[in-house]
């Protein structure tokens, strides 16, 4: 039996692969950098022993997830455990933004992660134990105006774990939504907003967003909101008028270079 984590050479997936590993839990990595992964591994290996194997695939392509569980079955392992955590977001104005990486944007984020959701759940129903944490983000709870596809993508994961959580849980499967704020980790940079407020003000370690979603699977929580203050926005959210709501998030993540629009 082992845990695969989707997104494990950076950033939250790197943390989740490092916290599962002191626990003495076997690893099944993938992300595209594969060299990040082989030194992940030794070091996981060095320092906890446990196994861990490692699978470079772009989970942007639609054809990988289905061929990640064919290299993961061919290797004779089981997954229990899928951390669905590889994703990313880029700020610009829909418009403007490259339509192929907006795509592909969905297929990572959205599409892989139903896909091995999908290819690992039915083993979980019939042994009647393991679980997913999908990671989506405080984005998830109103629209985001200059990151429209992003928040979208990330509405879809938290409904989707929501709703999964509802139908296995009689069958002894946990599925949670790991809803964290801004983190530090690569994203921000991937996503072209390291210059941003919101980062600058709010980042949290990426540390204690691992710690709660390892906290959120084990007690299969269906939604965890990491952090006081990203609690208590996602609450308010609720009360607050929609339209307010997303011309609050649109503004914070306005930037000079999409003010033309
Ligand atoms: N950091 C934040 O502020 C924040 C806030 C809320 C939610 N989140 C969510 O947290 C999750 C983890 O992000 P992070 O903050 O840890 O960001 P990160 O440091 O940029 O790590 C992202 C991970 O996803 C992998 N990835 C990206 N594109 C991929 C692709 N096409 N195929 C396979 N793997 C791919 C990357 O690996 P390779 O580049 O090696 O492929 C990397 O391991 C994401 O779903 C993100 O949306 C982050």
């Amino acid at each position: 039996m082992a845990t695969l984590i989707t997104g494990a050479s950076a950033g939250l997936g790197e943390g989740f692969a490092r916290a599962l590993a002191a626990q003495g839990v076997d690893l099944i990595l993938t992300a595209r950098r594969i060299d990040r992964l082989e030194a992940l591994r030794a070091e996981l290996d060095q320092k906890h022993g446990v196994a861990v194997h490692i699978v470079a695939a772009d989970l942007a392509d639609p054809a990988a997830p289905d061929k990640l569980v064919a290299d993961i079955a061919a290797a004779g392992l089981i997954v229990d455990q899928l951390i669905n955590n590889a994703g990313f977001g880029l700020r610009g104005g829909f418009a403007d933004l490259d339509a192929g990486q907006q795509l592909g944007m969905i297929d990572l984020n959205c599409r892989a992660l139903v896909a091995l959701s999908r290819a690992v759940l039915p083993g979980m129903v019939e042994r009647r134990g393991g679980g997913i944490l999908n990671v989506a983000s405080t984005a998830a709870f109103q629209p985001g105006p200059w990151m429209a596809v992003y928040y979208a993508s990330k509405a879809f994961v938290l409904s989707f774990s929501e709703a999964l959580h509802e139908e296995v849980k009689p069958h002894g499967v946990r599925v949670a939504a790991l809803c964290p704020g801004p983190t530090r980790t690569e994203f921000a940079d991937v996503a072209g907003m390291g210059d941003s407020a919101l980062f600058k003000t709010f980042a949290s370690d990426a540390d204690a967003v691992v710690r709660d979603g390892l906290k959120a699977l084990k007690a299969n929580t269906a939604v965890k909101v990491s952090g006081a203050a990203n609690m208590v926005m996602a609450e308010s959210i609720r009360l607050t008028p929609r339209g307010l709501a997303r011309r609050i998030a649109g503004a914070m993540q306005k930037t000079k270079s999409v003010d033309r629009l």
